[in-house]
Parts: C-alpha cells; sequence; structure tokens
C-alpha cells in the first residue's frame, strides 16, 4: 500500500511477485495478486497454478498499461496451500466477489463454519465459483454491503464479517466502494504491518481503538455506525514540519516478505482489524469490547538481514542450511554459556527458573522435526533435572485433551513458532494455568509472543522446507535449558562439566561430519536411490536420529523409510529383513552400544544389507561394505553430530530422484492451519 508517492504499475507488480517469491520457502501450490485498475474503483485479478515464475509469465503476458502512475494505491498478493479445494487457477487467490471484483480478498487459513455460511448465501442467490472456504467469506463481505445499502464504513463491514466466522484467519481485504483504503485482520494466523516511511519513523507504537458504538450481535444500522474519524487519534505519520508525509505499508504473514523494504514492523494480534485509510493513515481496531487485550501495539524493529535469506552459492537453500550447521550451533550457543565456569545462562528463563524446578512434570509438546528435537533430550532432561519429562505430538495431545495442571509446565517447540496444532495447544495449557514455555526461531512468533518464557534458539532464517539447522539448534538449545535447570544439583557437576566442554568443541566436530558429503553422495548414487525402503535402526540416544533421519528421506526422496528402536525389532520388524532391505544402522559408543551391536547382528543374520554409522577409531564394527564413522563427544550430544550424514544423505537422494529439494511435493515450511 503506498500513499502520496509515485508508483507505476510496472513497479507494483514487481513488488508483489518479488515479495510472494520471497515466502515460496513455505511452500505452496498456485499464487495470484490483486491491483487497483484504470480508474480506482476497480481491480484487476491475475491469478496461476505453480510457481510464483508462472505467475509472472502470466502478468507479463497480460497487464497492460503498466506506466499507469498511482499516487495512492493498495495491491496484494498471495501464495496458497490447498485446504479446500484442489491446487487450480480459480481456486488460488484473491478470491472476489462478483465479476467486478467489488470486493478482493486473499486469506491464510481455515474457515471451519463456511458450509453453514455458504447455504445460506445461496439460497440468497449467490453463484460460488470455486469449492474454497475464502470465497465464501468475499461473498459474505458483499452480502453484508449490499444489506447495508453501502451504509457501513469498510473496517465495520469487515469486523461484521469476522463476527460470523469460525476458524483462522489473517485476511486483507480491497474494495472498488473504498478507493485507497485496505483492511486486513487476524485470529489464528500470523499477520503483520511493515511501515516505511521517507523520513524516521517518529512513533514507536501505536493505540488500538477498541469499538464502542457497535453492539456485539445487535444488527448496525446507519444511527449506530461509529464515527471513527471523530474519535481517532491520529495515526498518519508526519514530518518533522507536521506535515504528512508519503508512507507505504507492508502486510505479510512472514517478515521475509518485506524486509528489502522496511524493518519496522507490526505484528496484529488476535481480533485485531487493521484499517488503512485512503489519507494513508493506520489505525487498528479491536473485533469485541473489553477483551482484555492491551491496546499498545509497538513497532519493532527487525535484525533479520535480506542477505541470510538468500541462497549464497549453494544450490538449494538446503545444502546451504546443512551446511551453515558449524556456525548456526554457535549462534544458538553465543553469550549463554560460560566455558570457565561451567554455566548456563538463557535470559529467557531467568525468572522463571525457580517455578520450573519446583513443577511435577515437563511436557514437551511439538510437531514434525521439533518434536524429534524432544525426543533426542528428554533421556538427559530426566537425567539432569530428574523432572519426569512426557513428550506429545501436537495433533494427537488435542485429540486427547490430555490433562493439564498449574504445577505443569509445557515446553512448546517450533521453529516457526506458529505451526497451528502447536499454537493450539499452548493456547489450551495456558488456559489450565500451566507455565508455558515456548523454544522457537522466529522472534515475535505467536508462541514467542504468547508463552510466559522461552529460548530463541538463533539458528537464523530457515528456508529450506525439510528442517536441518533449526533440528540441531533445537537440540541444543533443550540441552542447555537442562544444564541450566540442573545448575544446582551437586551430583551432576561432573557430568554437567563434561557436556558444557562438548559443546564447545561442537562446531569443530560438525565440520569434519560434514567432510563425508561426497562419500554420502556415492552412497545415495551407487546403492540406494533407486530403493523402495530404508530401515534406520538404534536406540538410546540415536532413537531421535533414526527417526528424524527418516523423516529426511521420506519427505525429500519419497522413499519409503522407517526410524525403529532396535530394541522394537524382535517384536516385528525384523520380518521385513531380507537380502533385499537395506538398514542403517547407528552404533556409536555409548551405554547402549553392546545391543545395537546385537541388533546388527540380528540383521546380517538375516542376510540383511547394513549400512553402519560409528565413531572413528571403532575397531568393533565388523568387516560390513558401508561404514560411515563419524568423530566422538558426549553421548547426549552425540545426536548432532549423527543426523548430519542422514541429513546430506536425503538432500542427495532427493537430488537423484529429481525432488524439487527446497519445496517437496505436498509439503509446507509452516503448517498454520490444524
Ligand atoms: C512442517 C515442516 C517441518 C516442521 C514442522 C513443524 O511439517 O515441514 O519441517 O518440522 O512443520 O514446524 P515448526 O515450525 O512448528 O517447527
Amino acid at each position: 500500500l503506498s500513499y502520496f508517492t509515485e508508483t507505476n504499475r510496472r513497479q507494483i507488480l514487481d513488488t508483489l511477485i518479488k515479495g510472494i517469491a520471497r515466502m515460496e520457502y513455505r511452500g505452496y501450490d498456485s499464487a495470484g495478486l490483486a491491483i487497483t485498475g484504470d480508474s480506482d474503483s476497480d481491480t484487476l485479478v491475475y491469478k496461476q497454478v505453480g510457481k510464483v515464475s508462472a505467475l509472472r509469465e502470466v502478468v507479463d503476458k497480460e497487464a497492460t498499461n503498466l506506466d499507469k502512475t498511482y499516487t495512492v494505491q493498495t495491491s496484494m498478493a498471495h501464495t496458497r496451500w490447498a485446504t479446500h479445494g484442489q491446487p487450480s487457477t480459480v481456486n488460488s487467490h484473491p478470491h472476489r466477489s462478483d465479476l467486478n471484483s467489488e470486493f478482493t480478498v486473499v486469506h491464510n487459513g481455515i474457515i471451519t463454519n463456511f458450509k453453514e455460511i455458504r447455504t445460506l448465501l445461496e439460497k440468497k442467490g449467490y453463484r460460488f465459483e470455486t469449492e474454497t472456504d475464502t470465497e465464501t467469506v468475499v461473498k459474505l463481505i458483499k452480502y453484508v454491503y449490499d444489506s447495508q445499502r453501502g451504509k457501513l464504513s469498510f473496517v465495520d463491514l469487515v469486523k461484521a464479517v469476522c463476527k460470523e466466522l469460525e476458524g483462522a484467519f489473517a485476511f486483507a481485504f480491497k474494495s472498488n466502494h473504498f478507493p485507497g483504503q485496505m483492511v486486513a485482520a487476524r485470529r489464528g494466523s500470523p499477520l503483520l504491518i511493515g511501515i516505511k516511511t521517507a523520513e524516521k519513523l517518529g512513533v514507536d507504537y501505536l493505540d488500538v481503538e477498541v469499538a464502542n458504538e457497535i453492539e456485539d450481535d445487535a444488527p448496525a444500522n446507519e444511527e449506530k455506525v461509529p464515527s471513527y474519524a471523530k474519535r481517532a487519534q491520529s495515526q498518519t505519520f508526519t514530518t518533522s514540519d507536521g506535515k504528512s508525509q508519503a508512507v507505504e505499508y507492508f502486510l505479510a504473514s512472514d517478515p521475509s516478505a518485506i524486509i528489502e523494504h522496511t524493518k519496522k514492523v507490526l505484528y496484529l494480534e488476535d481480533d485485531d482489524i487493521a484499517h488503512f485509510s485512503e489519507a494513508g493513515n493506520l489505525h487498528i481496531h479491536r473485533l469485541r469490547r473489553d477483551d482484555g487485550m492491551s491496546s499498545i501495539r509497538s513497532i519493532k524493529t527487525l535484525e533479520l538481514e535480506l542477505a541470510e535469506i538468500m541462497k549464497g552459492s549453494f544450490p538449494h537453500f538446503m545444502l546451504k542450511e546443512i551446511y551453515e550447521q558449524p556456525d548456526s550451533v554457535v549462534n544458538t550457543i553465543r553469550g549463554r554459556v560460560d566455558f570457565n565456569e561451567h554455566r548456563v545462562i538463557l535470559g529467557g528463563l531467568r525468572n522463571y527458573l525457580s517455578s520450573i524446578r519446583r513443577c511435577r512434570r515437563i511436557v514437551f509438546i511439538a510437531c514434525g522435526t521439533s518434536y524429534h528435537s524432544c525426543i533426542a533430550t528428554r533421556a538427559i532432561f530426566e537425567e539432569l533435572t530428574e523432572i519426569p519429562v512426557s513428550i506429545d505430538i501436537a495433533s494427537d495431545f488435542l485429540d486427547r485433551k490430555s490433562p493439564i495442571f498449574r504445577d505443569d509446565v509445557c515446553i512448546f517447540v517450533s521453529q516457526s513458532g506458529e505451526t497451528a496444532d502447536t499454537i493450539l495447544c499452548m493456547r489450551y495449557c495456558l488456559e489450565r494455568g500451566a507455565l508455558c514455555v515456548g523454544v522457537t526461531n522466529t522472534v515475535g512468533s505467536t508462541i514467542s509472543r504468547e508463552t510466559h518464557c522461552g529460548v530463541h534458539i538463533n539458528a537464523g532464517p530457515e528456508i529450506g522446507v525439510a528442517s536441518t539447522k533449526a533440528y540441531t539448534s533445537q537440540f541444543l538449545a533443550l540441552v542447555m535449558m537442562a544444564l541450566q535447570l540442573s545448575e544446582d544439583r551437586i551430583s551432576m557437576i561432573k557430568r554437567r562439566q563434561d557436556i558444557i566442554d562438548g559443546l564447545r568443541e561442537l562446531p569443530e566436530l560438525i565440520k569434519r561430519v560434514l567432510e563425508l558429503d561426497s562419500s554420502l553422495e556415492q552412497l545415495a548414487e551407487n546403492v540406494l536411490h533407486k530403493e523402495k525402503s530404508l530401515l534406520i535402526l538404534s536406540r538410546g540416544f540415536q532413537n531421535a536420529t533414526c527417526l528424524e533421519g527418516a523423516l529426511k528421506i521420506k519427505e525429500l526422496s519419497y522413499m519409503h523409510s522407517e526410524g525403529i528402536l532396535a530394541g522394537e525389532l524382535k517384536h516385528g520388524p525384523l520380518a521385513l529383513i531380507d537380502e533385499n532391505m537395506p538398514a542403517i544402522i547407528i552404533m556409536t559408543k555409548d551405554s547402549h552400544y553392546p545391543k545395537v551391536m546385537s541388533a546388527l547382528q540380528q540383521v546380517t543374520a538375516r542376510k540383511g544389507r547394513p549400512i553402519v554409522i560409528c565413531n572413528e577409531g571403532d575397531d568393533r564394527v565388523p568387516d560390513i561394505e558401508h561404514v560411515i564413522r563419524v568423530p566422538g563427544t558426549v553421548d547426549c550430544l552425540m545426536g548432532i553430530l549423527t543426523i548430519i550424514p542422514l541429513q546430506l544423505l536425503s538432500y542427495h537422494l532427493a537430488v537423484k530422484n529429481g525432488v524439487d529439494v527446497d519445496f517437496p511435493r505436498n509439503l509446507a515450511k509452516s503448517v498454520t492451519v490444524e
């Protein structure tokens, strides 16, 4: 959105397309955009199924009048990941209210009661062109507009619509009836506003307005329409001599889309409605009054650098991120470990340590790779803190409606901090009075804002859909948390010192593991890439590596892969072993080594095809064809070194199998729907 600054259509299209291209890493199946047309009350919509580059081709071919200039303009673009309705051009966003696009909307999230609303609108004669939940929303706003005969303001229309909706949303609405305006709203899905002014921004927060003239459920009519303009404290960004200055706003669900334009951002809260007026003013309203939400939204300065989210010389983000691990683990540790005193200080937990130590149990809740980082660190957490730890997959936790009490500590681990299932669990646990701790990679994310305290893993932006460096940093952050929580346990002094010494040498050891890259590429090429299935076996500290390694392999090579606890081998999986079945066995030196050795023997006795990952210098490993040797470290940190060969292996399998490595099919980086 730009106000009082000349832009032409070409520039606007370019900004939109570049913005959604920056979001490609989240995974999507189609893209679209809407801009103001040749007159102020005219909207042009372009959409295409597939990549952002396909949308760019459509725009290059079809958009005309590219030199047309605007002094005030609002436009929007979107990448869609199908939830309702298959990926197709018509189902992609923006959606329109009618053939004239009187209202257009882009939407993230899911509207769960859309069928009821759609049935009602169909009875009133509305014709739908898609199967999507979003089209219902844009038809509903037109219905409210028409039934109020245009008497409601744009903000009040959006409020009236949002009040009818159940589910999750982040919306941006544009309308031919309100040229130069835009209204955005969120509930459950992330949304932020970037602000760019010609002069330095002179304010560091905005006041939120609470509607107090419309009764929640009463139908709005002319008398009840509030006059925001009269009451509003002006939010125009003025120049030093008091004149309104040119301002550009950027609405986005993720800062990477807008970071090249501005670092000043304001995160919207659930049930906030942001209104951009034709005069360039921004006001934030609440959907309901007296809901206890703070009435100040501060404007933050992002610390993300654009270079950090670029691929550099690597062919794929994933490979870049695997190779970043010697640095990303340093960033997780930096400033938090005193190697001389053998102490860990996580500032974000400082005020909560005694409450956490007093709790009766710790519950980890996460999804996907983040869930595996919890499994990887549970044993050391329990050993160091002597607090019982349970681990839940977020969706399953919700399905069970697991009992949670005031003396529980719930730790939510999420790279993005925006995974819908994990957020819902967090809110469930907050409501029940548990102490909630967030472990995320995204400053300002919903989980980092809404938990009582937490740790940022500081791995830097992760773009590849398959998580790599976030896993090793989550792993480390959780070990560090256990170290800090156990600092008053005398019996653990030696153990803690060994682990902290291990942290110091980790970056160098990771570099040595990365040197295995070309031999892993050969293993992918010569042995594994045509296989249908691959088992990964171990136990104890390496159980999580098996699960995470198998997840990497399936999401990236589309090959079936299963991580198996060696102790369970005899209870079923052994039936899978024959001369055709490759099985990776992780047998690093720890107290479980003899038992894993016995699993290896069970596999070889059945003529299976073992591939062993073991420590350098281990001479007890029998003479088998494929052995990958990694440096050794303290047992509870070994999983950080053993996952890297599997990350590299899955990467090479993906490349050999022609998979779009950074965007494997059907997957998204950030799953913001249930
Ligand atoms: C998606 C991603 C995974 C990630 C999971 C949890 O499935 O593709 O890489 O592990 O979500 O995401 P979170 O952001 O909560 O860690």
